[in-house]
């Protein structure tokens, strides 16, 4: 069967940076530990005023055809994914293509553009959109641009706000790829929840608590229903395991029980016997509740085990180096955590050709779908050309009120003009508003 995956990455954050521990947490009254290892968080990324997901999206692609000495012509079909929408009709991808044709001969008018909703998940099934589309051989040796983009920004003093973010992953798609190919196999875990929604407003309504119970819930569904198409997982078979991330401290609790589940009746399980016992089966329970509190005892021994913390430190770590410094990128949030794992991968010099991911994505409202990728020879001279922490280092630090402006001016029921932070520099810009409401861009030399 044709190798169909992800040939190319690039990723774009917004260009200022909101220091939790030393910035958020003083004037939140809170411990600043609360972030750093409560949540896992250090900093978050925003748009600066001359950005959005347009910008972030649009540069990110650029940047990704120029490496890759890509012209529009190559390109025949453009995927937004974004829950930051601000039009119910115009997708964001046309406004990216029209971006991307300022600095282009050639144009996406043969190019088949549209934008995904599904909370985080969105940027995923994007991704597949584009697998299938080429799998069906529909693509005419052209590839697919795939670009996740979100401000994640949640109204000021909600349990949500210390998880913001803002930034886009552009994906080039095509078969025989350069990074990962994408098994066909793939499982889902999806039903009507209201955890987290957006009801034709800009800041989301979130059950917080209540949001990481269906994530752990449906990530299960998943992880069970890919298990059925692929056969049974183990901790052994994956390189690194990368996780929708709102929070590096969710991956830390969905982990635990993914890890519970793989072992169940194998090897592992019985070489930790002696330690923690074997895993409570439900017939030795007269009621669901005595075996849940069994199940909740065994994973908090389970945590404790050196088998379990070498595994962690080895397969889930490495996926939250960026996301722990930009906070939650929504629909790129799962797309980070595999570039942060590749990286680490070369930065230590380990050869990952041939070995496997699990990546297990989610979105709220919800859904997760768990699928694996093998990683293909010669990633690691794709992964040497991401400039991803100089994109990180090069934040502007904000003050307190500064971060109080910039939500402000970013919030679509107020209307702030504001200085920028920073200075654009070879990239598009917002440029304001056109006559019939909509949003203008030029490119900035
Ligand atoms: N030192 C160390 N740890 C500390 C601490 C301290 N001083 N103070 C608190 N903590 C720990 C807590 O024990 C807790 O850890 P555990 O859950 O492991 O016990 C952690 O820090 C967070 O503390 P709280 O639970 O008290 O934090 P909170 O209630 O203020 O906020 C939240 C947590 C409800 C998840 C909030 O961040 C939120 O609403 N986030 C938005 C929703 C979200 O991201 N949900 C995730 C699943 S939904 C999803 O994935 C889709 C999506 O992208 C939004």
């Amino acid at each position: 069967m044709t190798s169909v995956g992800i040939d190319a990455i690039e990723v774009r954050t917004g260009r200022l940076k909101l220091d939790l521990a030393e910035t958020f947490a003083p004037e939140q009254g809170d411990d600043p530990e609360k972030y750093t290892k409560g949540l896992g968080l250090f900093s978050s990324s925003f748009p600066d005023a001359y950005e959005d997901i347009v910008t972030m999206g649009a540069n990110a692609a650029h940047r990704l055809m120029e490496r890759k000495g890509l012209e529009p012509e190559d390109i025949g079909r453009i995927d937004v994914a974004t829950e930051s929408s601000f039009d119910n009709s115009k997708p964001v991808s046309t406004y990216i293509a029209g971006c991307l044709e300022q600095v282009y001969d050639g144009d996406f008018h043969h190019a088949n553009k549209g934008e995904r909703k599904f909370a985080c998940i969105a940027g995923t099934q994007s991704l597949d959109d584009a697998v299938n589309w080429i799998l069906a051989g529909r693509n005419r040796g052209r590839g697919a641009l795939v670009i996740a983009t979100d401000t994640a920004l949640y109204a000021r003093d909600s349990s949500g706000e210390a998880t913001q973010g803002a930034g886009a992953v552009a994906m080039y798609i095509t078969e025989d790829p350069d990074l990962v190919k994408l098994s066909t196999e793939q499982g889902y875990g999806s039903a009507d929840e209201t955890d987290f929604l957006k009801p034709n407003q800009q800041f989301p309504s979130v059950d917080g608590k209540r949001s990481v119970q269906v994530y752990l819930a449906r990530m299960r569904e998943a992880l069970e229903d890919f298990e059925r198409a692929a056969g049974d997982t183990h901790p052994d078979d994956y390189a690194f395991i990368p996780f929708h991330t709102p929070f590096p401290g969710m991956v830390r609790k969905a982990a635990v029980l993914g890890y519970r589940h793989m072992i169940r009746g194998t090897d592992v399980e019985e070489a930790l016997a002696d330690d923690i016992g074997r895993q409570p089966r439900r017939d030795d329970f007269d009621s669901r509740e005595a075996f849940e509190d069994a199940i909740r005892e065994y994973v908090d021994d389970l945590k404790e085990t050196d088998a379990y913390r070498e595994w962690y430190g080895e397969a889930i770590d490495p996926t939250l180096d960026i996301s722990s410094q930009v906070g939650n990128w929504y629909t790129g949030s799962v797309h980070i955590a595999r570039v942060s794992a590749l990286k680490h991968a070369v930065e230590q010099g380990r050869d990952l050709a041939g070995q496997k991911l699990l990546v297990a994505s989610y979105g709220s409202g919800a859904q997760a779908e768990i699928h694996e990728e093998t990683v293909q020879p010669g990633f690691e001279d794709e992964v040497a050309e991401l400039n991803v922490d100089a994109e990180v280092e090069r934040r502007y630090d904000l003050s307190f009120s500064e971060y109080e402006q910039i939500h402000d001016r970013h919030n679509h029921e107020k209307s702030v003009e504001l200085e920028p932070f920073t200075q654009p520099d070879s990239e598009f810009v917002f440029d304001g508003w056109g006559p019939m409401n909509e949003r203008q861009y030029t490119y900035i030399e």
